[in-house]
């Protein structure tokens, strides 16, 4: 425990911490149970038993985890089971679709939520009920900084989306929705359609995009119960396995099995190299570094790049495949995956998990079914290298990315012209203008787009293609960003780039015109001018003006750390332990 606060726990620590309140004598005592008894709890609960914490982030704001309060109900069946006590509480929901502006300025918001409320609360160990995008690091973020024992139940993709008799993948079928609506292929009708059958069932997006890959992330690090990651959220298993997973952590309790000895730097290898396999969103990267630097495991850039080199992708998933979750799970699911990696001594195969056991006792019996979906390892969907890309020069001294898998091969190796725009709203405004200078062979900068800068770091840059080389039949073009891109996006786009123009970047002196080189078998991302012009535009370049002067906003800005470093907040970094704080009565 590290940072133990000034609370009564550090000396006289009670056997359960629960039992700081619950177990207390005199008035401090009564007010404890008391008013827990207002629920229907008789007396005897509060006997000792482990207290477990529900940290449930349903909200009908975020739909992808609107069904998680019937997930709870099961964790609660599981805790009881074990001899529990099972006690939900509400965490903030960082909704992906329509927060603005966006997601991601609330992911460490709901990290420092998660974390205080497990801290200040009775809990003897808690069950994290995530979903949509940020919700699942963001809840492994804040109970990293506790470290008291903790299972991860997330809440499942949708089904498939159906329309027209063919798969539409949630996310990925929008971008291609939008091209067809553009290009006169679909009409606006059609698109209200489509919209209702991309989206049939509760769940999270069933694309390989960021949700579905954190699920897997998750269980890569083992902190959810094998298989957790791929049943669909309304299927009747996701119930049994949150009840297991309630079960578990009653277990969990006595034998102190903590977030900080099932994340090691072990687990952050075998989720990393997990991630090359299922194809996983680029967003993977920030949020790993981010749960890393809670837990003080040393995660750089150039690890993602190493580790994920050598693993081909099996997993035949949108955007940068055919399939979709539905189908992964049928498939055998991330268990499966976990096998196949283990056998070929891909996976740090001893490393513990929430189960007690290891990733490779875990997944002994799990079965691939069918070569499709999951393709083996001598005959992968995609080869080994051709996973997320770290660029770095003279545009991104701290390194940017590049999902391979998304991109198109040939212009993987590319010099062009710069069409540069300071902010994503800047190229929208032109983008449908038929008269734009623009040729497939520029390369569209959008900057502006950083976590310090927009603020929040959002998924905008993939940003459309101009119009007029859409109705030539231009399908992709190089993008260079720093902001982040949605995992269910694609096309040959550069994520991340750091450090962001916002803080005054490489990425702020480029102009309309300069040449770049984007060279990604040498990792290498090159603003094509001279070292002394380059030092010449940085001494006249003056920072924007702040965006917030007071608020949340305001303190992200002020302390959020560049894509690299995961955009925590530097103050958030680290763990704070779970001593019991002082008494209020
Ligand atoms: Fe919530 Fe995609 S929008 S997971
Ligand atoms: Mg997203």
């Amino acid at each position: 425990m590290t940072d133990a606060d000034a609370g009564t726990g550090s000396k006289a620590r009670p056997e359960r911490r629960s039992q700081a309140w619950f177990g207390a004598e005199g008035r401090a005592g009564m007010i404890y149970r008391s008013w827990m008894r207002n629920q229907g709890l008789g007396h005897e609960v509060f006997d000792g038993r482990p207290v477990i914490g529900i940290a449930v982030s349903a909200s009908e704001l975020a739909p992808c985890n609107a069904h998680l309060d019937r997930v709870a109900e099961a964790v609660k069946r599981g805790v009881w089971q074990a001899g529990g006590l099972p006690l939900a509480f509400p965490t903030m929901a960082t909704g992906e679709t329509l927060m603005r502006p966006t997601a991601m300025l609330f992911r460490n918001l709901m990290a420092m939520e998660v974390e205080e409320l497990i801290r200040a609360n009775p809990l003897d160990g808690v069950v994290l009920l995530s979903g949509c995008d940020k919700t699942t690091p963001a809840m492994l973020m804040g109970a990293a900084s506790v470290d008291l024992p903790a299972v991860m139940v997330t809440g499942g993709p949708m089904l498939n989306g159906k329309y027209r008799g063919r798969d539409v993948g949630s996310g990925t079928a929008v971008w291609q929705f939008e091209e067809d609506l553009k290009t006169g292929r679909m009409t606006q009708e059609e698109c209200f359609y489509a919209e209702g059958c991309m989206a049939r069932s509760n769940g999270h997006c069933m694309t390989m995009g960021t949700a579905s890959t954190m699920a897997c992330m998750a269980e890569s690090l083992g902190m959810q119960l094998p298989g957790s990651a791929t049943w669909p959220a309304v299927d009747a298993r996701r119930f049994e396995t949150a009840q297991a997973a309630g079960k578990r952590v009653v277990e969990m309790v006595d034998e102190d099995l903590r977030p900080s000895k099932v994340m090691t730097r072990a687990a952050f290898e075998n989720a990393i190299r997990t991630n090359a396999a299922i194809g996983g969103s680029t967003n993977a990267i920030i949020h790993l570094a981010a749960i890393a630097g809670r837990l003080g495991v040393d995660l750089s850039l150039d690890d993602f790049d190493g580790l994920a080199r050598e693993v081909p992708t099996l997993v035949n998933l949108q955007p940068s495949g055919k399939y979709l979750m539905e189908d992964f799970c049928y498939a055998g699911g991330l268990p499966a995956v976990h096998r196949e990696l283990a056998g070929a001594g891909l996976l740090h195969t001893k490393q513990i998990t929430v189960t007690g056991q290891s990733i490779a006792e875990n997944t002994a019996t799990a079965e691939r079914i069918g070569d499709e979906v999951i393709t083996p390892l001598s005959t992968p969907f995609q080869e080994a290298g051709t996973g997320t890309a770290v660029l770095r020069g003279n545009l991104a001294p701290n390194g940017a990315v590049l999902k391979q898998s998304a991109a198109t091969p040939e212009l993987l190796q590319h010099r062009g012209r710069a069409l540069v725009f300071d902010s994503p709203e800047a190229y929208h405004k032109v983008c449908d203008d038929p008269t734009l200078d623009v040729t497939a062979d520029d390369i569209l900068v959008i900057r502006g787009a950083g976590p310090k800068g927009y603020p929040g770091m959002p998924e905008v840059s993939n940003v459309p293609l101009p119009t007029k080389l859409l109705k030539a039949g231009v399908t992709d073009m190089i993008r260079i960003c720093d902001g982040r891109m949605s995992g269910t996006g694609y096309g040959t786009v550069v994520l991340h780039v750091a450090p962001e123009s916002a803080v005054g970047g490489p990425l702020a002196l480029v102009r309309t015109g300069d040449e770049i080189e984007l060279d990604v078998a040498g990792r290498r991302l090159s603003l094509l001018i001279s070292d002394e012009e380059l030092a010449e535009r940085r001494a006249r370049w003056t920072p924007p003006e702040p965006k917030h002067r007071s608020g949340y906003a305001w303190l992200y800005t002020e302390h959020v750390t560049q894509a690299n470093e995961g955009a925590d907040l530097t103050f958030l970094r680290g763990s704070r332990g779970h001593a019991v704080p002082r008494d209020s009565h």
